[in-house]
């Protein structure tokens, strides 16, 4: 569904992304994990061509996007979630997936109502499809952002740490929505919450300082070295 071909972003002399290669199929959710700033978001906005990248390629389902805007890569089923939701506050829940509906899928009428009304119904928010969505609670806002990500995101929807700020319960609610979400389509999740990337990832990337450093199966990952001394700052070399 993605392909990520040897992305690099610099920023003058700092280089945030590097050499960063992976793919992702439907069905498949990747973790991403990675101390602050190791360019996790800039990963995404490179994925997603809100910033232009140095060298690399993207390619999702199969075309090749690299030169394409943000709003043309959405069009053909790229959806994204961010940290700091971004909500048109003053229009219905409702109206807010719509927008995307229309955007992306490009739809109409009563279909796009239909789609719409569904994706509302899988993240939770059907009760509150009227309401303002300036007025949602932390929990709601978070479930509206990840069906804002849903209503384009047909094919592939990334999620930076959408998690965040929220009780366990909460979190579980998240988790038991990206279940669903990502049955058919690939979803790329950064989330520093370990335990509920454990619940749905069938893969964990790690960056560090802009370089992947580990690809692979959940818990051999979280359990890896290079993990506990990334986290925990301790060397190698220390431990031993
Ligand atoms: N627009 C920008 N201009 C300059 N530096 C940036 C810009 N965006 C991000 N950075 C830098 O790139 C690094 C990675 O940032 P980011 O991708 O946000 O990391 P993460 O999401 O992993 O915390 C940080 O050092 C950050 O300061
Ligand atoms: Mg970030």
């Amino acid at each position: 569904m993605l392909e990520a071909e040897g992305l690099c972003k610099s920023y003058g002399t700092k280089t945030v992304v590097d050499k960063v290669s992976f793919s992702v199929v439907q069905g498949e959710c990747l973790g991403i994990i990675g101390p602050n700033g190791a360019g996790k978001t800039t990963l995404f906005n490179a994925l997603d061509g809100t910033v232009s990248v140095n060298r690399g390629a993207v390619k999702l389902d199969g075309q090749d996007v690299s030169r394409l805007t943000q709003y043309e890569r959405a069009r053909l089923g790229l959806g994204r979630a961010y940290q700091v939701p971004r909500t048109f506050v003053g229009l219905s829940v409702f109206e807010n997936v719509l927008a995307g509906v229309m955007h992306g899928p490009r739809l109409r009428g009563a279909a796009a109502s239909a789609e719409t009304r569904a994706i509302l119904d899988t993240a939770g928010l059907l009760p509150k499809a009227n309401m303002p969505a300036g007025a949602l609670p932390l929990l709601d806002r978070k479930r509206l952002e990840l069906a804002k990500a849903m209503s384009v995101g047909t094919k592939v929807i990334l999620l930076d740490e959408i998690a965040g700020g929220l009780t366990e319960e909460e979190v579980h609610d998240i988790i038991e929505i990206v279940k669903v979400l990502k049955k058919d389509r690939a979803v790329i999740w950064i989330e520093h919450i370990a335990h509920a990337l454990m619940a749905v990832a069938t893969r964990i990337m790690v960056l560090n300082f802009g370089e992947k450093v580990a690809d692979g199966d959940p818990a051999e990952v979280m359990a890896s070295r290079l993990v506990q001394e990334i986290y925990l700052g301790i060397s190698i070399d220390d431990a031993a």
